[in-house]
């Protein structure tokens, strides 16, 4: 139960995450953007930022390869830029909201299988297998079973995503697979690592940009409220507060403390693009 739920969370917030994205920044894409030495780190250059980040996958695609599954395809994005390139990608969706922007922005022609790829059963072969920031999602055993079933001979996994490093204390920081035991869940298949690629000092900045909205948007939003309860209902507050006491000092901890930042993210996250190739 504890699991679903978390599962669930994680799900409203990837669907928030693109309400918010599509008001506030003009994006529709759900990953990380690839900030280049030259580009400002700044909230207007985030779609830019995102697109560098589609076009450095599109550039480290094999020769070869004809279709392509897009696993966690957000609202298909990646896959409208696939098509656009002459590929024939199919998609993973399990969000509701999600599958429903993607359906819109794919059309009909494009099959998307309405599922968690741990879920996922076609007769389909695909050349390649893309996670773009959603292998952190899956299963990481699961993940490679799943792959070398519905890969044909010689094709590919592509993995962009950041993973957990080794690095002492403890981290605001949620999300990603251990890097280690992904390294060593890996060797374990008949898979050759061809590309391992760490783009964190690229991806690092769009800490910056949230930790930038928290401090200035979160942290007063948040003292307001706290505020306005004390004033409004100083006994009723009193209750809430000691009632949720261990989930407000939670929330404090990983939103407020001004440590979900690009430092903390080179400390504790490693983000990169893994390329595998299927062995006959
Ligand atoms: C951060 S978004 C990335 C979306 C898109 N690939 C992109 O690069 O913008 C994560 C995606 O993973 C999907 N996802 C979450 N859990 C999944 C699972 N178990 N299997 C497949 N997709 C999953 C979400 O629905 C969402 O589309």
């Amino acid at each position: 139960m504890g699991k679903r739920n978390k599962a669930d969370s994680k799900e409203i917030g990837l669907d928030l995450g693109i309400i918010l994205s599509k008001y506030f920044f003009k994006t529709e894409h759900l990953h990380y953007g690839y900030w280049t030495k030259d580009l400002e780190v700044d909230p207007f250059n985030l779609a830019k930022a995102q697109d560098n980040h589609t076009n450095f996958i599109v550039s480290n695609i094999p020769d070869g390869t004809k279709t392509i599954l897009d696993v966690g395809c957000g609202i298909g994005k990646l896959s409208q830029r696939f098509i656009s390139l002459g590929y024939k990608p199919e998609c993973v969706s399990p969000s509701k909201l999600l599958t429903k922007y993607a359906r819109e922005i794919l059309g009909g022609d494009i099959l998307i299988h309405e599922c968690k790829y741990e879920d996922l059963h076609t007769d389909k072969r695909y050349d390649l297998i893309v996670f773009s920031e959603s292998y952190q999602y899956v299963d990481l055993v699961k993940s490679f079973e799943n792959s070398l079933k519905y890969l044909n001979t010689g094709g590919h996994i592509l993995i962009c995503d950041f993973f957990k490093t080794d690095a002492k204390g403890e981290s605001a920081l949620g999300g990603g697979h251990h890097l280690k035991e992904f390294y060593e869940t890996a060797k374990r298949y008949p898979l050759k690592m061809l590309k391992d690629i760490d783009i964190t000092r690229e991806a690092a900045p769009n800490l910056k940009l949230i930790d930038d909205f928290l401090t200035k948007v979160g942290v007063p939003v948040w003292q307001a409220l706290l505020d306005y309860m004390d004033k409004k209902s100083p006994f009723v507050s009193k209750i809430i507060k000691w009632k949720f006491r261990k989930k407000i000092d939670k929330i404090n901890k990983k939103y407020f403390s001004g440590t979900r930042n690009a430092e903390n993210f080179a400390i504790f996250k490693s983000y990169r693009l893994f390329l595998f190739k299927k062995e006959a």
